[in-house]
Protein backbone atom coordinates (compact mmCIF):
# COMPACT_ATOMS: atom_id res chain seq x y z
CA UNK A 1 0.00 0.00 0.00
CA UNK A 2 1.17 2.89 -1.34
CA UNK A 3 0.68 6.82 -0.11
CA UNK A 4 -0.36 9.11 -3.25
CA UNK A 5 0.86 12.24 -1.64
CA UNK A 6 3.54 15.24 -1.25
CA UNK A 7 2.02 16.64 2.10
CA UNK A 8 5.00 15.83 4.61
CA UNK A 9 2.68 16.05 7.75
CA UNK A 10 0.68 13.16 5.71
CA UNK A 11 3.28 11.33 4.46
CA UNK A 12 5.27 11.22 8.10
CA UNK A 13 2.19 9.96 9.50
CA UNK A 14 1.58 7.27 7.19
CA UNK A 15 5.47 5.88 7.40
CA UNK A 16 5.16 6.14 11.21
CA UNK A 17 1.54 4.67 11.80
CA UNK A 18 0.77 2.78 8.37
CA UNK A 19 4.57 1.64 7.39
CA UNK A 20 3.25 2.51 3.80
CA UNK A 21 5.59 0.30 1.69
CA UNK A 22 6.37 3.65 -0.68
CA UNK A 23 4.97 6.85 -1.97
CA UNK A 24 3.45 8.68 -5.31
CA UNK A 25 3.59 12.13 -5.96
CA UNK A 26 2.35 14.03 -9.31
CA UNK A 27 2.28 17.51 -10.26
CA UNK A 28 -1.03 18.50 -8.11
CA UNK A 29 0.34 17.06 -5.40
CA UNK A 30 2.97 18.75 -5.19
CA UNK A 31 1.19 22.35 -6.31
CA UNK A 32 -1.24 21.49 -3.10
CA UNK A 33 1.52 21.10 -1.04
CA UNK A 34 2.61 24.62 -0.89
CA UNK A 35 5.91 24.31 -1.71
CA UNK A 36 8.70 24.54 -4.55
CA UNK A 37 9.07 21.44 -6.34
CA UNK A 38 12.75 20.81 -5.43
CA UNK A 39 12.22 21.51 -2.25
CA UNK A 40 9.24 19.72 -1.52
CA UNK A 41 10.92 16.79 -3.32
CA UNK A 42 13.94 17.10 -1.04
CA UNK A 43 11.81 16.93 1.80
CA UNK A 44 10.50 13.92 0.93
CA UNK A 45 13.84 12.40 -0.16
CA UNK A 46 14.64 12.97 3.82
CA UNK A 47 11.86 11.16 5.14
CA UNK A 48 12.19 7.76 3.22
CA UNK A 49 16.61 7.86 3.30
CA UNK A 50 17.88 4.91 4.60
CA UNK A 51 14.84 2.56 3.34
CA UNK A 52 13.91 1.26 -0.08
CA UNK A 53 10.47 2.55 0.31
CA UNK A 54 10.26 3.67 -3.92
CA UNK A 55 9.21 7.47 -4.21
CA UNK A 56 7.36 8.07 -7.49
CA UNK A 57 8.42 11.52 -8.99
CA UNK A 58 6.77 12.61 -12.07
CA UNK A 59 8.52 14.48 -14.80
CA UNK A 60 7.42 18.18 -16.37
CA UNK A 61 4.22 17.16 -18.12
CA UNK A 62 5.22 19.73 -20.94
CA UNK A 63 7.97 17.43 -21.97
CA UNK A 64 7.74 15.54 -25.44
CA UNK A 65 11.02 14.96 -26.81
CA UNK A 66 11.88 11.46 -25.42
CA UNK A 67 15.72 12.65 -24.61
CA UNK A 68 14.50 15.53 -22.61
CA UNK A 69 12.68 13.59 -20.50
CA UNK A 70 15.37 10.87 -20.16
CA UNK A 71 17.67 14.32 -19.15
CA UNK A 72 14.97 15.44 -16.35
CA UNK A 73 14.67 11.76 -15.12
CA UNK A 74 18.11 11.47 -14.66
CA UNK A 75 18.17 14.48 -13.01
CA UNK A 76 15.72 13.87 -10.72
CA UNK A 77 16.41 10.20 -10.08
CA UNK A 78 19.83 11.97 -8.35
CA UNK A 79 18.49 13.61 -6.14
CA UNK A 80 17.91 10.15 -3.93
CA UNK A 81 18.22 7.08 -5.09
CA UNK A 82 14.11 6.14 -3.44
CA UNK A 83 13.31 8.37 -6.48
CA UNK A 84 11.24 5.98 -9.42
CA UNK A 85 10.94 8.58 -12.22
CA UNK A 86 7.03 8.56 -13.72
CA UNK A 87 6.48 8.79 -17.30
CA UNK A 88 2.98 10.01 -18.68
CA UNK A 89 2.38 7.17 -21.19
CA UNK A 90 2.93 8.23 -24.60
CA UNK A 91 5.22 7.17 -27.93
CA UNK A 92 7.90 9.50 -26.39
CA UNK A 93 7.09 8.72 -22.80
CA UNK A 94 7.59 4.48 -23.66
CA UNK A 95 10.72 5.51 -25.36
CA UNK A 96 12.32 7.75 -22.54
CA UNK A 97 11.18 4.64 -20.26
CA UNK A 98 13.21 2.52 -22.39
CA UNK A 99 16.06 4.46 -22.44
CA UNK A 100 15.85 5.34 -18.46
CA UNK A 101 15.58 0.85 -17.59
CA UNK A 102 18.83 1.07 -20.29
CA UNK A 103 20.52 3.23 -17.72
CA UNK A 104 19.19 1.27 -14.49
CA UNK A 105 16.83 3.96 -13.55
CA UNK A 106 13.23 2.39 -12.10
CA UNK A 107 10.06 4.26 -13.88
CA UNK A 108 6.51 4.11 -13.48
CA UNK A 109 4.49 4.88 -16.33
CA UNK A 110 1.68 6.75 -14.94
CA UNK A 111 -1.67 7.67 -17.19
CA UNK A 112 -2.43 4.23 -17.86
CA UNK A 113 -6.17 4.20 -19.18
CA UNK A 114 -5.63 0.79 -21.29
CA UNK A 115 -4.19 -2.70 -21.20
CA UNK A 116 -2.69 -2.43 -24.75
CA UNK A 117 -0.67 0.90 -22.78
CA UNK A 118 0.58 -1.27 -19.93
CA UNK A 119 1.41 -3.41 -22.72
CA UNK A 120 3.68 -0.59 -23.97
CA UNK A 121 4.64 0.16 -20.99
CA UNK A 122 6.06 -3.37 -19.60
CA UNK A 123 7.80 -4.05 -23.09
CA UNK A 124 9.50 -0.81 -22.15
CA UNK A 125 11.19 -2.31 -19.06
CA UNK A 126 8.92 -0.09 -16.73
CA UNK A 127 9.05 -0.49 -13.20
CA UNK A 128 5.81 0.21 -12.20
CA UNK A 129 2.69 0.53 -14.63
CA UNK A 130 -0.12 2.74 -13.20
CA UNK A 131 -3.67 1.87 -14.39
CA UNK A 132 -6.17 4.91 -13.32
CA UNK A 133 -9.17 3.50 -12.07
CA UNK A 134 -11.94 6.26 -10.77
CA UNK A 135 -10.96 8.32 -13.94
CA UNK A 136 -12.80 5.91 -15.89
CA UNK A 137 -15.65 5.03 -13.79
CA UNK A 138 -16.12 9.34 -13.97
CA UNK A 139 -17.00 8.34 -17.24
CA UNK A 140 -18.54 5.55 -17.21
CA UNK A 141 -16.18 2.53 -17.78
CA UNK A 142 -16.08 -0.32 -15.41
CA UNK A 143 -12.37 -0.78 -14.31
CA UNK A 144 -11.56 -3.41 -11.95
CA UNK A 145 -11.09 -5.37 -15.23
CA UNK A 146 -8.90 -3.12 -16.41
CA UNK A 147 -6.01 -4.26 -13.57
CA UNK A 148 -6.80 -8.21 -14.60
CA UNK A 149 -6.15 -7.25 -17.94
CA UNK A 150 -3.31 -5.27 -17.21
CA UNK A 151 -2.27 -8.16 -14.77
CA UNK A 152 -2.67 -10.69 -17.16
CA UNK A 153 -0.63 -9.30 -20.29
CA UNK A 154 2.36 -8.36 -17.22
CA UNK A 155 2.02 -11.83 -16.51
CA UNK A 156 1.88 -13.84 -19.93
CA UNK A 157 4.52 -11.62 -21.62
CA UNK A 158 7.18 -12.53 -18.50
CA UNK A 159 7.70 -8.93 -17.22
CA UNK A 160 9.02 -7.79 -14.57
CA UNK A 161 6.56 -4.31 -14.94
CA UNK A 162 4.48 -4.41 -11.10
CA UNK A 163 1.01 -3.47 -11.33
CA UNK A 164 0.41 0.06 -9.35
CA UNK A 165 -3.50 0.58 -8.94
CA UNK A 166 -4.21 4.33 -9.11
CA UNK A 167 -6.25 6.86 -9.00
CA UNK A 168 -8.39 5.13 -6.13
CA UNK A 169 -11.02 7.26 -4.44
CA UNK A 170 -12.60 4.80 -1.62
CA UNK A 171 -11.62 2.36 0.51
CA UNK A 172 -13.81 -0.81 -1.79
CA UNK A 173 -11.62 -0.10 -4.60
CA UNK A 174 -8.12 -1.05 -2.51
CA UNK A 175 -9.43 -4.42 -2.05
CA UNK A 176 -10.94 -5.06 -5.32
CA UNK A 177 -7.65 -4.38 -6.98
CA UNK A 178 -6.10 -6.65 -4.52
CA UNK A 179 -8.50 -9.17 -5.44
CA UNK A 180 -8.02 -8.30 -9.43
CA UNK A 181 -4.29 -9.13 -8.89
CA UNK A 182 -2.68 -5.58 -8.83
CA UNK A 183 0.70 -5.86 -6.58
CA UNK A 184 0.50 -2.59 -5.44
CA UNK A 185 -1.89 0.02 -5.07
CA UNK A 186 -1.61 3.98 -4.35
CA UNK A 187 -4.22 5.82 -3.10
CA UNK A 188 -4.91 9.70 -0.77
CA UNK A 189 -4.31 10.01 3.22
CA UNK A 190 -8.17 9.94 3.67
CA UNK A 191 -8.88 6.64 1.64
CA UNK A 192 -6.74 4.67 3.56
CA UNK A 193 -8.05 6.36 7.28
CA UNK A 194 -11.25 5.73 6.03
CA UNK A 195 -10.49 2.03 5.63
CA UNK A 196 -9.36 1.51 9.04
CA UNK A 197 -12.62 1.10 10.59
CA UNK A 198 -16.51 0.77 9.60
CA UNK A 199 -19.55 1.27 11.78
CA UNK A 200 -20.63 -2.13 12.67
CA UNK A 201 -17.00 -1.91 13.99
CA UNK A 202 -18.17 0.93 16.10
CA UNK A 203 -21.23 -0.80 16.93
CA UNK A 204 -19.73 -3.68 18.17
CA UNK A 205 -17.49 -1.84 20.06
CA UNK A 206 -19.97 -0.21 22.03
CA UNK A 207 -21.53 -3.35 22.62
CA UNK A 208 -18.97 -5.09 23.75
CA UNK A 209 -18.03 -1.70 26.18
CA UNK A 210 -21.69 -2.04 27.39
CA UNK A 211 -21.28 -5.71 28.23
CA UNK A 212 -17.57 -5.22 29.53
CA UNK A 213 -18.83 -2.43 31.99
CA UNK A 214 -21.97 -4.66 33.09
CA UNK A 215 -19.61 -7.45 34.39
CA UNK A 216 -17.76 -7.80 37.85
CA UNK A 217 -14.35 -8.19 37.55
CA UNK A 218 -13.77 -10.46 39.95
C1 LIG B 1 -0.96 7.97 -9.02
O1 LIG B 1 0.21 7.70 -9.07
C2 LIG B 1 -1.50 9.30 -9.22
O2 LIG B 1 -0.72 10.26 -8.56
C3 LIG B 1 -2.90 9.49 -8.78
O3 LIG B 1 -3.58 8.32 -8.50
C4 LIG B 1 -3.56 10.43 -9.72
O4 LIG B 1 -4.91 10.46 -9.64
P1 LIG B 1 -5.78 11.20 -8.56
O5 LIG B 1 -4.99 12.34 -8.00
O6 LIG B 1 -6.96 11.65 -9.31
O7 LIG B 1 -6.05 10.14 -7.55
Amino acid sequence: MILDSANTDEIRHALEMWHVDGLTTNPRHVQSSGKPFRRVLEEIAALVAGTDKPVSVEVNPHLTDWKAIVREGLELARISPNFVIKVGASEAGFRAVRELASQKVRTNATLVFTATQAWHAARSGATYVSPFLTWREMHGDASTNLISEVVRVVANGGYRTQVLAAAIRYARQLAEVAVAGAHCVTAGFSVYQESFGNPFTNLGENLFREAWDATARS
